[in-house]
């Protein structure tokens, strides 16, 4: 698939089969992941792979999963992160979303769904996954195959972005913002 069917084809997915994510998908995402580009290649990301019984009761509690059987919380250490000297601006937000939004990209690749998610009660994270003070949960992606009616629904049409986004010359502007 190229990219610019990719990118159409990806929705978020709200309702999940009750079937495994083989192994090698698994590690196929994981890994578009790990090359991901940083803040001056600080690598700051700990991505935590949560697919067992008892860490998926912990995601439960802390959000909506949609019955993914895959989480992925994927975190930042601010002790690594870039600071941006002129005003200590912090890369973690921009570096998390970058890493995840490859991982989101790469599960359309290899024909999971997914969905990010920002609502969640990070104090819950935190405890249950034993975070240390300096390393931040900012994004948990969801990933598995998708429900037959997540598939049929009009949110899953590659078409979709005519009506549901903003038209090009609302979003971008040349040279000047007026
Ligand atoms: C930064 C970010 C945070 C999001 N948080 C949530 C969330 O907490 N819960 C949720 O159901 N969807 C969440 N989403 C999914 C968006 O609602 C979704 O991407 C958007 O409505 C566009 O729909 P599409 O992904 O199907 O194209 C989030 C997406 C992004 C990029």
């Amino acid at each position: 698939m190229d990219y610019s069917q990719l990118i159409r084809k990806r929705y978020s997915v709200r309702s999940y089969l009750d079937k495994p994510v083989e192994k090698n998908k698994l590690d196929y995402v994981l890994e578009a992941g790990r090359i991901a580009p940083t803040a001056a290649n600080r690598q700051p990301q700990a991505v935590i792979a949560v697919t067992s019984e008892q860490g998926l009761e912990t995601i439960d509690k802390a959000c909506n999963r949609f019955g993914a059987p895959v989480v992925l919380v994927v975190c930042a250490d601010h002790s690594q992160t870039w600071k941006r000297s002129y005003d200590n601006m912090d890369s973690a937000y921009i570096d998390a979303s970058i890493v995840t939004d490859h991982m989101m990209l790469a599960a359309a690749d290899s024909g999971l769904g997914s969905l990010w998610i920002c609502k969640f009660d990070p104090s819950v994270i935190r405890n249950g996954f034993g975070l240390p003070d300096h390393v931040e949960p900012i994004n948990i992606l969801c990933l598995g195959y998708a429900s037959t009616e997540a598939e049929q629904s009009p949110a899953a049409s590659p078409d979709r972005h005519e009506r549901l986004r903003k038209p090009i010359d609302s979003t971008v502007k040349y040279e000047k913002w007026q």
